[in-house]
């Protein structure tokens, strides 16, 4: 442990490897929050700043539980990264809808800094562009948050190449935060051209394929109750026919890994942080054991034919089914 990577050119480093908050509180099975707890501090611990959340993560209930990971001393270790922007009805968690209107990037700032229990937000992210809101509003309003020091450096998540341009003319943009493992690659090219091109830092979220590359979900049974990715309806790639497939790519992942006493999970970060200098993964986990291996992914430099091998993976489904598969882009800006 111990390399630092820059995101953006504004001032914000982070250690290499970050730690996804998301799985502690829905969707990814059952939880304990005492454990996910210890996780955050453990992260801290090994020097893993970057604690990524969001305000839909659980209707709210993630910052909460961040936010009573991060009291005392432990809020000076850490640069939490939240989101705004996906809206949900408080009572039922139903979905409805993105929303990056101004006034609305205001009070959804307000309210996570509530749940956060901190007076400053570090890496304040728009998690979807607004497709009815021109984005030079949205991020307009954001930059305000930095003007009022609620928030330091400013981020967006699956943002398009056009939408990422517009944005940083309006403030200087610190991130773009993406999906990109081994079985996620779109972002291969532009967006990451883009990126660097604009000295923008990346983050990679779901680099363990949401669990797959790790090689520890082989059969369907192997999700409890309340795990989304059960059934396959919320991830192609877990689908019946495409799941099995795509747990048997990892045997090339482990074969790599073995010889050395590295996990197939470690292999993957590592192959994320050889891509390229401004990369930093923010895999979830809620469970200390993996934590302190995912950081110590950072120390692992794999060869040139390591990497080739890694780049003949061939996964199968895509990665949200095709309705929920990002692609908004935000409208021009009215004409004065
Ligand atoms: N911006 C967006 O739209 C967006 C979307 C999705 C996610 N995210 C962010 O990205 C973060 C990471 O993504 P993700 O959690 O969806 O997927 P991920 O990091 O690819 O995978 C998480 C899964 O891998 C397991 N895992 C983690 N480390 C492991 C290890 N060393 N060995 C074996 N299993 C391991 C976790 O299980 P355990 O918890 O049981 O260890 C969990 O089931 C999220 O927490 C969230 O902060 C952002």
């Amino acid at each position: 442990m111990g390399e630092k990577r820059k995101l953006g050119r504004q001032g914000l480093e982070v250690e290499a490897m970050g730690l996804g908050c998301m799985g502690m509180t829905e969707w990814y099975g059952a939880t304990n929050d005492a454990e996910s707890i210890r996780t955050i501090h453990r992260a801290l611990e090994m020097g893993m700043s970057l604690i990524d959340t969001a305000d839909m993560y659980a209707v709210g209930a993630n910052e909460k539980l961040v936010g009573r990971a991060l009291t005392g001393s432990w809020r000076d270790l850490a640069i939490v990264a939240t989101k705004f922007g996906h809206r949900r009805d408080p009572d039922t968690g139903t979905f409805l809808g993105v929303c990056g209107r101004p006034e609305y990037v205001k009070s959804a700032c307000e309210a996570s800094l509530k749940r956060l229990g901190i007076d400053h937000i570090d890496l304040y992210q728009q998690h979807r562009v607004d497709p009815q809101v021109p984005i030079e509003e949205t991020v307009g309003a954001m930059a305000e948050l930095v003007t009022e020091g609620k928030v330091s450096y400013l981020g967006l998540s699956e943002a398009q190449v056009s939408d990422i341009e517009r944005a940083h003319k309006v403030h200087p943009i610190s991130t773009l935060q993406t999906e990109y493992s081994l079985f996620e690659r779109h972002v291969e090219n532009d967006i990451l051209d883009t990126c660097e091109d604009l000295k923008i830092g990346f983050l990679a979220y779901a680099p363990l394929g949401r669990g797959l590359l790790t090689g520890r979900f082989q059969v369907a049974s192997d999700f409890d109750e309340f795990d989304t990715r059960g059934t396959g309806t919320a991830y192609p790639r877990f689908q019946p026919g495409n799941f099995e497939h795509n747990a048997q790519l990892v045997e090339i992942i482990h074969s790599i890994g073995e010889p050395e006493g590295w996990s197939s999970a470690q292999v993957s970060l590592a192959w994320l942080l050889a891509q390229r200098s401004f990369i930093v993964p923010i895999p979830g986990t809620k469970r200390t054991e993996r934590v302190e291996e995912n950081a110590n992914a950072i120390d692992i430099i794999l060869t040139a034919e390591e990497l080739d091998l890694l780049d003949t993976l061939d996964p199968r489904g895509a990665r949200y089914p095709e309705a929920s598969i990002p692609t908004s882009t935000s409208p021009p800006l009215p004409e004065a």
